[in-house]
């Protein structure tokens, strides 16, 4: 694993050991020597240049610098016979000089010559000194590397040794990710691995293997790091390479993702992508337990007593004959008490509903008309999870914000009622909740839908901002999760134990101190001892310096640090001829973010009969038909049977548009499961 950790603060001027202040002394001498060799100006040349090459971490300038001294000794040896003329007429000249070495064997001359002797081997000193410059370079990769070092010195440039060398492989990383494959091993490729000991790499690709992906995925980090690419991600490689079913629950509400998951269910194959809340979802599938179940997730209740009351009141309206309520209209007219009075005449519920206090029923049927208001029909259209290779779930633009909370749990309730009914078992699914906070608030008992699908074939990705940003869930969905992947985020710290610990060691030096007040000393002993112990594999300060799109996946007590691929849509052939312009889509208003769409009787009509037609069969008599108590829902619109993942990948101008009415469904709708509880998903 890289540790990019942090370089220490460097400390003040302490002492030093006497072995460094022996090294120092020995190094002095050396320098005095190099200055009367090769002079003071290439002494001076060089030492600025050690400084230039110093300051440089890569190493680059110091391969310059080697360059360039070995070209000025290729001119020495060019220009060497000049050179060695020089030098014999210097020996020649400074040769009384040895007088003052070896007196028996050579006279020395007297004081009073000398400064005629020095002013005459002058000009071949200056000439030698002048040539010596060229070696410059290589001096001062001698005086660099001779530097005298202080163990800090040197652990300091080890750690800047290892961030050089992680920086050069997320390089090299970023520039393999635009190249990434769809697959390696026959897992979706997530990107490029950097380091650590999660083996599911395949050759040079990082993988997510679907067994892991089926097993939930909790996908933290702050905000622009890369979550909803890495998801993205995801989502294509569950769609191309394991041929899910993928939806995306966009929690944020951001038109920009909508339109990039589109791309990316296209570039996977997917033709048709069914987007909420352009065409509107058909939430009322399953029997009354599970609609039940779904209205329950709808709103929180402080009061048991208020919680107790709705429940019945609900439960009697969607057990009331003829059946289940089969739109958000025919619920709201069953929660007026006289209405459900005429439904249950005759039956032995109507005695539980006299019971009830007016006033109370109507305060909660006034909760669910102002949900069900907000929403225009948005639940009363016609696809659903199980008609859609892939789908988009947008939550936006409800009036109020606890409103776009109830209603991703009322959808995250019908996925679980999908899952385990609707669903062929064999079927895999994924969703991705991205940024699941935002309707985790209140108690969305996300955990226990986790612990349940993940039985079934489905895979749930959540993303969230931070670990405490999942709520009071937290460590229960966490528990259910299969793997984690860390962007950059400011609270890894709870979640890294989860990579796992490894053995490191300590190496300790002991030191005395000689001296006293000021005069204190430190001595190194030469004794030392090796401590081993037990330390996060990541660091945290690693996660909380992640750059955008670089990632910690941790799974099984492993970990490994990766570079995530982007998606990248089809290239177009060059040779294609352009398409004409399409003639403009009429603009379409969705239902969720502008005033509802007016619908005239012929198609409130054509829509009834549409519901009629989807209803299960009614054993039980005509039963009156309600006053219309909410706006109706949106014309939904006709569309072509929606292709499976798998053929060849179309066009993305092919596909069906990702904003105004997407295509609706064909698929068969299913028989409603009768008599299954959905306590026993
Ligand atoms: N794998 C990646 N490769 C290259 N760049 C990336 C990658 N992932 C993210 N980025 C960059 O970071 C930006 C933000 O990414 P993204 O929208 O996924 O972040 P986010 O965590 O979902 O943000 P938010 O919390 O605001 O939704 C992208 O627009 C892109 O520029
Ligand atoms: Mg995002």
């Amino acid at each position: 694993m890289s540790t990019l950790a942090p370089l220490p603060p460097r400390p003040t001027r302490r002492p030093l050991a006497p072995q460094t202040i022996q090294e120092q002394q020995s190094r002095l001498v050396s320098l005095a020597l190099l200055l009367i060799l090769t002079g003071p100006g290439a002494l001076m040349l060089a030492g600025l240049l050690a400084a230039f090459v110093q300051a440089d971490r890569t190493q680059r300038r110091a391969r310059w610098c080697a360059l360039l001294g070995l070209a000025g000794l290729g001119v020495i040896a060019f220009r060497w016979g000049h050179l060695g003329a020089t030098l014999a007429s210097l020996t020649r000249t400074t040769q009384p000089l040895l007088g003052y070495l070896q007196p028996s064997l050579i006279t020395p001359p007297p004081p009073a010559a000398l400064p005629a002797l020095f002013a005459q081997s002058w000009p071949d000193v200056r000439h030698f000194w002048l040539t010596m410059l060229l070696l410059a370079p290589l001096l001062a990769l001698y005086l660099q590397n001779t530097r005298v070092k202080t163990a800090e010195d040197r652990e300091r440039e080890r750690l800047a040794r290892d961030t050089a060398r992680a920086q050069r492989a997320l390089q090299r990383a970023q520039h393999q990710c635009a190249t990434a494959p769809d697959a390696a091993g026959g897992s979706l490729v997530l990107g490029v691995p950097l380091g650590g000991d999660l083996a599911w790499s395949h050759g040079a690709w990082f993988t997510y293997p679907a067994a892991n992906l089926g097993r939930h995925l909790v996908l933290i980090g702050a905000s622009n790091t890369g979550k909803t690419e890495t998801s993205k991600r995801l989502a294509y490689g569950a769609a191309r390479t394991y041929g899910w079913r993928v939806f995306y629950l966009d929690c944020k509400g951001d038109e920009a993702t909508a339109a990039e998951f589109t791309t990316a269910m296209h570039t996977a194959g997917i033709a048709h992508v069914a987007h909420f809340p352009s065409t509107t979802y058909d939430g009322w599938r399953g029997d009354s337990t599970a609609i039940l179940n779904r209205l329950l997730a709808v709103l929180d209740y402080t009061e048991p007593y208020y919680r107790d009351m709705t429940k019945l009141l609900l439960s009697l309206a969607v057990d009331a004959p003829p059946g289940p309520p089969r739109s958000s209209e025919e619920l709201l007219a069953r929660l007026r008490l006289e209405h459900l009075l005429t439904l249950y005449r005759g039956h032995p519920e109507a005695q539980e509903l006299t019971g009830l206090r007016k006033e109370d029923a109507q305060a909660a049927a006034n909760r669910y008309r102002s949900f069900f208001r907000a929403l225009r029909g948005g639940l009363d259209g016609r696809w659903a999870f199980e008609d859609v290779a892939a789908g988009y779930l947008l939550l936006k633009g409800l009036e109020l914000r606890d409103q776009t909370a109830s209603l991703g749990r009322y959808l995250l309730e019908d996925f679980a009622h999908y899952v385990a009914v609707r669903k062929p078992p064999d079927e895999r699914v994924l969703l991705i909740i991205d940024e699941f906070p935002a309707i985790a608030v209140g108690g969305a008992n996300a955990a226990t839908l986790f612990e349940m699908v993940r039985f079934r074939g489905a895979g749930v990705i959540v993303t969230a901002q931070s670990y405490a940003g999942m709520g009071s869930d937290a460590d229960r969905i966490l528990g259910a999760a299969g793997g984690v992947i860390l962007h950059q985020c400011a609270d890894p710290e709870r979640l890294l134990p989860r990579a796992g610990l490894q053995v490191s060691f300590q190496r300790r030096i002991s030191v005395a101190e000689r001296g006293m007040g000021r005069g204190v000393k430190e001595y190194a002993l030469g004794e030392g001892s090796l401590a081993v112990q037990d330390s996060l594999k990541i660091h945290p300060d690693m996660v909380k310096r992640l750059q955008p799109g670089e990632c910690v996946v941790i799974a099984g007590g492993a970990a490994q640090h990766i570079r995530v691929s982007r998606v990248r849509p089809p290239r177009r052939s060059p040779r294609r001829s352009p398409r004409p312009p399409r003639p403009a889509a009429p603009p379409v208003t969705p239902p969720l973010i502008t005033d509802g769409i007016a619908l005239d009787d012929a198609t409130r009509q054509r829509c009834r009969t549409v519901a009629a037609r989807r209803m299960p069969p009614r054993s039980s008599p005509a039963v009156p038909s309600p006053p219309p108590e909410a706006p109706a829902a949106p014309t939904p619109d006709p569309a072509p049977p929606p292709p499976r993942a798998g053929g060849p990948t179309p066009p993305p101008e092919a596909a069906a548009p990702i904003s105004g009415p997407a295509a609706p469904p064909s698929l068969p709708r299913p028989a409603d499961p009768g008599g299954s509880d959905i306590a026993e998903y």
